[in-house]
């Protein structure tokens, strides 16, 4: 930055005025801010393949690649079906009548605190405390139908 403040115009050879540093400074600023604004909307559509490794956290418990229950149920076509769908997993009964249907929003409340998104529902995970992690994790599952 200080090297504007001291910046001679070229043609007149003259030091810029306070009006012309204080124009450049916030194109530069504003420059800055832009090429900073990219990775967070980035992070807030959600990187599938950083999903993929977040998912690992799930694994124990959860495959989204094949209709097959382990601890808890599939997650293939998790999005946009209804909560406590699949045929032959026994849900507990607060998740069976949650009235929810899985969505961006919805998987994102429940992921990030399971117990309070569904008191009494089974699945024992502390939940996603990372926004990013949440995005990415919603961006992976919605790849898997
Ligand atoms: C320790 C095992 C365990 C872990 C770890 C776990 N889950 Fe679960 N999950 C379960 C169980 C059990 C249920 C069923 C809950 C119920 O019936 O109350 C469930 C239910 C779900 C549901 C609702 C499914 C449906 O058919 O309605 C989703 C979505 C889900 N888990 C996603 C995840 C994701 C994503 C992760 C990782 C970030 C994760 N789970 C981690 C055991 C686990």
């Amino acid at each position: 930055m200080v090297e504007h403040v001291i910046r001679m115009c070229p043609q007149t050879k003259s030091v810029l005025t306070v009006r012309e540093n204080v124009l450049i400074m916030f194109r530069t600023l504003l420059a800055v801010a832009m090429i900073a604004a990219v990775p967070t909307l980035a992070a807030a559509e959600g990187d599938a393949a950083a999903g993929e490794k977040v998912f690992r956290k799930c694994k124990a418990c959860h495959t989204a690649d094949e209709a097959k229950n382990k601890v808890g149920p599939h997650l293939v076509g998790i999005v946009g079906r209804k909560a406590g769908a699949v045929e032959d997993f026994k849900y507990s009964d607060a998740m069976k009548n949650s009235g929810l249907t899985w969505d961006e929003a919805t998987l994102k409340e429940y992921l990030a605190d399971p117990k309070a998104k569904i008191p009494g529902n089974k699945m024992i995970f502390a939940g996603l405390k990372k926004a990013e992690d949440l995005a990415d994790i919603v961006a992976y599952l919605s790849t898997k139908k």
